[in-house]
Order: structure tokens, then sequence, then C-alpha cells
């Protein structure tokens, strides 16, 4: 985050390092431009420290907030980071890749580092660039190319009224003030003073003052548009409820009618309509969206569809042709974007569904689908996944003959069906579990991976998704009244095998929690405790059973009083690979 201004920019940066604190939260650090550069780095959370920054003074300021790469979370790897003479202050997102050779040589040009972070390199390098240049904007220019990898700049130098920013493969936005400049990651702790945003692209580098901006990409001047960003300071807010996630989860049937709304016939693009073949590339919850989507479209379709994760298929990509979705809510993680550039290569044609307007994704793809499920806060994916769904669900149908369309448009109803359903017996025997298996056939199998995801993620209790048939072929083995196992099972071709295979369990002694459709007396009478889901479409019980397991990891990661908004080790945007 960076200010320049009419105002003292620590406080804006530290207000603004709490609302991007979602995407890495083990340390943080502001520099400002007082009485020389004043700097104040800590380990911790910015959010969990009654921090003001209130000693810093200047109108002039960067922060940042980490998620450690190269070097542990201590005071002096935190951002910002400074050159030899204290006179530049950088922060950085992304890796810069080439650091080690860089910093052998500076070393032997007599520099002192003090960190053990790629990014100080960067300062050190500013730093001599600087010496020759005497303008930081040249010395900035000068050092880009010599760095590998990928970073979102800040820099700050003593003495200059100036904030210079560099992108490369990494986000970085500009927020428009009057009299005011903001530069942020994202636009999220940017809201709060403008809604005009300039994205910034790959190889550019801009240097503010407070009144100006230029835009150079290498060194020539490039003009960037104004763009209205359409969220509100109040999707950023909790509005009164315990955590980002359960806000989220509540947000759900919103989420998903307005991305149903969303797409029509004519937004969806032409090649999308009638394809031969569909790859999809996706991390996480994404790749689970991705999962159901291969399952439904190829049951309703009988269009073969492709799924990778994103993360291998850079390197070890099939022989692709035809069409390549990738699926992303933020828009930045490097491994999808890896991945769709690959495809780019291959001569495909890319298809990006995204919730972040202006995200990187979004700007290399051939056509982009935003979800529209509004800024999400919480680490774990909730609403963008229903949101994913429900823009893959619409792809479905209008790829086939539109028999779907009454079903989505009434799908929110269900799903806020299950919003206030009672889990406390299922959520006591999750809390006291070691290991807990989901299980599931057909879109239900993606869609216990993703329950699984959701409780090893936010309440640390180790858990794993299986195909409800595979348990037998080596899982059995774990199965204990230690071992909850979360069985989906609806309604269908696959409910008498189901029911085979939860009878399995049980007589290896496992507990099982069953989502069922209500009613359901044969499942009710033979598992532990039965879950009813709403008599409903399958693909609207695939939506209400997220939903349900979605809420099973939230209530079991409270009852074990786990950080459900910022869980250790992670962060919410993943940029680098
Ligand atoms: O922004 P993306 O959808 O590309 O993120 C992909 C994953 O990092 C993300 O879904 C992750 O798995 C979530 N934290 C899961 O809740």
């Amino acid at each position: 985050m960076g200010y320049i201004g009419r105002r003292e920019a620590a406080p804006i940066i530290v207000e603004g390092l709490k609302k991007l604190e979602y995407r890495g939260y083990d340390s943080f650090g502001i520099a400002t431009i007082g009485n020389g550069i004043e700097l104040d780095k800590h380990q911790g959370r910015i959010s969990d420290s009654s921090h003001s920054a209130g000693h810093l003074k200047g109108k002039i300021g960067i922060g940042h907030t980490r998620w450690a790469t190269h070097g542990v979370p201590n005071d002096i790897n935190a951002h910002p980071h400074t050159d030899c003479l204290n006179q530049i202050a950088i922060v950085h997102n992304g890796i810069i890749e080439n650091y080690a050779d860089l910093k052998r040589e500076l070393i032997l040009r007599g520099h002192t580092f003090r960190s053990e972070t790629d990014t100080e390199v960067a300062a050190h390098l500013i730093e001599e660039a600087y010496e020759s240049e005497k303008d930081l904007l040249s010395a900035v220019q000068n050092v880009v190319p010599k760095l590998k990898g990928s970073f979102a700049l800040l820099i700050i130098s003593k003495g200059v009224d100036q904030i210079i920013a560099a992108r490369y493969a990494s986000p970085l936005v500009l927020g428009v003030g009057d009299g005011e400049f903001f530069a942020a990651s994202d636009m999220t702790p940017i809201l709060d003073y403008t809604e005009r945003a300039i994205y910034l692209e790959d190889g550019d580098i801009a240097c503010i003052t407070p009144v100006t901006v230029e835009i150079f990409n290498g060194k020539n001047q490039v003009q960037r548009p104004v763009e209205l960003v359409d969220w509100s300071i109040e999707d950023t807010r909790k509005g009164g409820f315990a955590h980002y996630m359960l806000k989220e989860i509540y947000e759900q049937p919103q989420a998903f009618y307005n991305s149903v709304r969303a797409i029509t016939r004519e937004t969806i693009p032409a090649p999308i309509r009638n394809p031969e073949s569909v790859t999809v590339v996706a991390c996480g919850s994404s790749y689970h969206a991705g999962l159901i989507f291969k399952y439904l479209l190829e049951d309703s379709c009988a269009i073969p569809v492709r799924l990778d994760f994103a993360s291998e298929f850079k390197y070890f990509s099939p022989p692709i042709k035809g069409v390549v979705i990738g699926i992303s809510q933020s828009g930045e993680t490097a491994d999808t974007l890896s991945a769709l550039k690959q495809a780019k290569g291959h001569n495909c044609t890319t298809l990006a569904i995204v919730n972040v307007l202006g995200s990187t994704i979004s700007r290399i793809a051939d056509f982009t689908l935003f979800m529209r499920a509004g800024p999400e806060i919480s680490v774990a994916a909730t609403k963008s996944f229903i949101a994913q769904l429900a823009i893959l669900m619409q792809i479905i149908d209008f790829i086939g003959d539109g028999e779907y369309e009454e079903v989505l448009l009434s799908g929110h109803r269900a799903i806020e069906e299950v919003l206030l359903m009672d889990l406390s017996g299922a959520v006591e025997l999750c809390r006291n579990a070691n290991s807990i298996f989901f299980v599931g056939r057909g879109p239900f199998y993606p869609v216990s991976l993703e329950g699984s995801l959701k409780m090893k993620e936010i309440s640390y209790i180790h858990a794993e998704g299986y195909a409800a048939g595979e348990l037998k072929h080596g899982p059995f083995a774990l199965l204990s009244k230690e071992t909850p196992v979360v069985a989906i099972c609806m309604p269908g071709e696959t409910y008498g095998v189901m029911i085979s295979n939860i009878k399995e369990m049980k007589a290896r002694g496992a507990p099982v929690i069953a989502l069922g459709e209500q009613g359901d007396l044969e499942l009710s009478d033979v598992v532990d405790i039965f879950i009813p889901l709403p008599e409903t479409h399958p693909f609207i019980q695939v939506l209400t059973s997220v939903v349900v397991l979605q809420l099973l990891a939230y209530h079991t990661a409270v009852a074990l009083n786990r950080d459900v908004d910022k869980p250790k080790n992670l962060a919410k945007s993943v940029t680098v690979e």
C-alpha cells in the first residue's frame, strides 16, 4: 500500500494494510518520508496490534504486510527494505528469482545486507542506479530489467516527492483521488477514498506525485485508462458478522443469483458455445469447481472436459487445442496465470472466469466472464466458489438447450434454506476427530474434496476428500471410531451403491455424518447424523451440499477457537508459483 498526497500517510497506510492483510499476515512494516526515511517494522499481524504508526511523519509513505517466501517472519525480514544509506525504501510482492546472483555481486561491490529477503537486492540496485542517474524514476527504469521473477514494487526516496511503482506479473492498482494517489495490490483498501482506479500492466513503471501520474512501459510513456470500480466500501466490511467467512457464506444466495443473471447466451463467447472439447486449469477451490463442471458438462452434453491443476499444467502440459478455461477468484493466482499463458502459446482460445475486475488473468485471457460475488476477504473461498458454479452451470445450460434456466434462476432459494441449519451434532463429532474423510460420487466427489479442503484449511484437522468407491482400496485401513466420515448421498444413479459404501464404513467403526435428501429414511436409519437437504434439482443439490460443508468447517473451526479468516501459513492470493 502506498500513499502520496495532502494527508499524513502513516494512518492511511495502517488502515489500508489491515484491509490487505488477507493477502499475507506474518509481519508488517511502514516507511514514510519525514525527517529522512522513517521506518517501523514488526513481526506479527497489524490487526492484532494497537499499532498506529503515529510517530511516522510525512505525506508520502509505503507499507506492506508479508507472506514469507525468503527468510522467516521477523522484524528484520519485514518490508520495507532500505539501501545501505537508508535513503531508499522499497516494498515488494512476488519473488525476485535471480536475487542470489544479484546479492553476491552487490556484496562484492561493498553493499551490506540486513535481511534474508530477495527484496533487499532491489533496494541496493536502486541505490547504485540513483547515485549515477540522480533521478528516482530513471534509477528504477534501469534496475527493473535486471530483475527476473514477479514483482509489484513501491519505492520512495529521501528528498524526492514521488512514489515509483513498478509491476511485473504481480498485481498493482493505483487509486486516483483528489490531490492524492494511492497504490495497492487491490482496490480493497483504496475504496475508502476513491472508486477511480488505474490498473498497471506488466512492465509498467509509474511515477506518482500528489497531482500527477506518468506511466512508462520500459522507457516509453503510455496511457492507462482510469476505470470505475463497482464494489462498494460496505462490501469490504464485516457487517455485524463474527467473521468475514460467515458473512460471505450468508452472501451466497445473492452471489449465485447475481452471477446467474450476469451470464446470458450473448455474453458467452461464440467459441465456448459450441466446443468440441474443453480444458480447464485452476487451483484449490477453483479446481474443485472445474471438476464439478467436468462431471456436469460431460454428463449433460457429452463434451469431453480435461481438467488440470494449473501448477502442473505449465510444466507437463498435454498437446492441447481448442478452448481452455482458467478459473480463479482473485484473477492473480500465478499458477493459473502461467497455465493460461501456456495455452495461449498453443493458440488455444482462452476464457477466464474471475471475480476481480482488472485482475491480471482477466487481462491476458481472450475472453472473461466475471463472477458477481463481490469482494471475498476471508482466505477460505466460499461465495466465489458458488459464483464460479453459477457461471459454469450457465455455460452448460447455453451449450445445451437451455433446460436448466428455471432451475438456475431459483437456485438461490435452496441455498437460503440451508443457511440456518443446525449442525451442532456434526460439529461435536468433527471437533474431536484426528482425521475426517469426506466422500461422494459423481459431482458430489468434488463437493467432498471442497468440504475437506475447507475443513483442513480453517480447523487444522486433517481431512481428505475421496470418491466414495475408492475408500475400500486403501483408506479403509484408517477407519475407526475417531475417524468420522462425511458422506454426500443424494438420490440418483449412485444412491444404492453409496448406501452400500456407507454400510461398509459403519461396519469398520467409523461414525457417519450423511448429507441426504430430506425425508430419506433409508439413509437416516443407517447413519449416525443425518443432515437433510431440500428436495431439488441435482445441480442445486451440489450447491446446497457445498454450503453445508462450508458451515460445518466454519463452526468446527470456531469451536476449536481457530483464526477462521486468516488461517495459519496461508494467504488469499497466491501470486508466487
Ligand atoms: O484466487 P484463486 O481462485 O485462483 O485461488 C485458488 C486457491 O488458492 C484458492 O481457491 C484456495 O484453495 C482457497 N483458499 C480455498 O479455500
